[in-house]
């Protein structure tokens, strides 16, 4: 496509929808950088079944195609690519900055062949000098703050090698056939491209204030129906459904700010939790040595009591670069770093090669995850054969509903701080999910030997 084209896509639920549709439904254009395709085109379909308005999505690449929609004007809505570009739209005055929402969130990351072959786990890894990086043009002045050595490199004019390239679906191909070992790039380049690729958020740490950027709609002063657009806006910014569908397409509904709170208060709340529940799992299936994985971390909690109670070499793995930090630094003030690690990765695609892992915990985390089929067959894939994971949420059958009630606020019943909801029967329970949902999901993942525990919470054993 030519910089400055954009693809026209008519919603064919927009055309039904209107049969029925009330005289006064609006018809909206709306432009779209062309990565958030997929994620948008759901969102909209679901607004225009809501609403009975009519939206019509124009995508184009990004920049400056992006910017050639908003200088055509004509569109009611406009979605700039990241903060930087919404700034230039706000200045331009191609929007209206007190219409602007947030919808989500895209965060600077290393994005890695499957399986990870090259073992990389940190930005420092990716530095190395037998390590070609590729990146897009336009992000430039970003890497040279994240990176700088990588803008330093005697290559980094060679097109040929794609250092810089000019478009992210030719540099996402060439990851995949091995010419680049890994691309520095956002996420959402990752999130929806079926060749499950290994993505690593990179934390603030790294990438200070260009680990992340808010993804924001705007109603445009050229809107011929600003109401409708303004309700659009909304429905994209705050409710379930659209939060549901982005972070079905792996797209982040908040910016990881909140990692420390979760240390401070959950996490430490719930400590007596983590250690009866490694108790619970040493003595079940007596994995004393070898590795172990926890699948959604958090801040490390159960991570760090494993390591402390086995000789196990235990990896923590959480999609929030932030609590990873956090992780690291509890297991290097505990002294356990040598044998505790964190990483930074997205359980849908974990950077371990197969048959690696003696043992796979995760507690509370398969709730969150988009694909959960996907996840289930990634903790299979890395599971060594004679080996055990125990996955799901609660705290454990060691946990007593004595200490469960103590532990959290008060008010709340014995019953869902066991793991269910009140005036829920187990089998109900939202949380994780029904018992009879969890069994068809392992089952759907291709798992055979696997036993649904009701007990402690709601969890589920498998066996490879
Ligand atoms: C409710 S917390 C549980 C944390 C910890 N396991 C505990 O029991 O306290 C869920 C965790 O899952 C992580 N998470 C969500 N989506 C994930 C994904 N796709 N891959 C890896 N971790 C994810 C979140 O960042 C969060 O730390």
């Amino acid at each position: 496509m030519r910089v400055g084209e954009f693809r026209t896509s008519l919603l064919a639920i927009a055309l039904i929808a209107a049969l029925g549709a009330p005289a006064a439904a609006a018809a909206l254009d709306v432009g779209v950088p062309d990565h958030f395709e997929a994620a948008l085109s759901e969102a909209a379909a679901a607004f225009v079944e809501e609403t009975g308005h009519h939206v019509r999505l124009h995508f184009a690449p990004v920049p400056p195609g992006a910017f050639e929609i908003a200088r055509q004007g004509g569109m009611d809505v406009l979605i700039p690519p990241c903060d930087e570009s919404a700034k230039a739209f706000c200045d331009n005055g191609w929007v209206s900055p007190d219409t602007g929402k947030r919808i989500f969130y895209r965060r600077m990351a290393i994005i890695l062949p499957p399986k990870n072959p090259r073992g990389i786990a940190r930005l420092l890894d990716v530095l190395q000098p037998d390590v070609t990086v590729g990146s897009l043009s336009v992000l430039r002045s970003r890497i040279e703050q994240v990176a700088p050595s990588l803008c330093a490199d005697p290559h980094e004019d060679m097109d040929v090698m794609g250092l810089w390239c000019g478009n992210d679906n030719v540099m996402m191909d060439m990851l995949h056939l091995g010419v680049l070992d890994a691309v520095i790039a956002w996420d959402t380049f990752a999130a929806d491209d079926a060749r499950n690729f290994v993505v690593v958020r990179l934390p603030r740490s790294a990438a200070a204030s260009q680990a992340c950027a808010p993804i924001t709609a705007f109603v445009t002063p050229a809107s011929d129906d600003p109401e409708a657009a303004q309700q659009l806006v909304d429905f994209l910014s705050e409710s379930l459904t659209a939060q549901d569908i982005f972070m079905k397409h792996g797209c982040m509904l908040d910016d990881g700010g909140h990692a420390a709170w979760y240390d401070e208060h959950p996490g430490k709340r719930f400590d007596p939790i983590y250690r009866s529940i490694a108790r619970q799992v040493i003595d079940d299936y007596g994995i004393a040595e070898g590795r172990a994985l926890d699948i959604g971390c958090g801040p490390g909690q159960m991570a760090l009591m494993l390591t402390e109670m086995t000789n196990l070499d235990v990896t923590g793995i959480d999609i929030e670069p932030e609590v990873v930090e956090i992780g690291r630094r509890h297991a290097e003030e505990a002294g356990l770093a040598g044998r505790c690690h964190f990483v930074c990765a997205d359980a849908h695609s974990l950077p371990f090669p197969d048959n690696y892992a003696d043992l796979i915990v995760s507690r509370g985390t398969l709730p969150f995850l988009r694909d959960k089929v996907l996840a289930l067959r990634e903790v299979y894939r890395v599971l060594k054969p004679g080996g055990v994971a125990f996955l799901g949420g609660g705290m454990g059958r060691y946990t007593s509903e004595d200490m469960a009630k103590k532990l959290y606020p008060k008010g709340v019943s014995p019953e869902t701080a066991l793991g269910w909801g009140p005036g829920q029967t187990r089998e109900d329970s939202i949380f994780p999910f029904p018992v009879r949902n969890f069994a068809a999901l392992v089952t759907e993942a291709g798992i055979r030997d696997y036993t649904v525990i009701d007990e402690g919470g709601r969890w589920v054993e498998i066996w490879k």
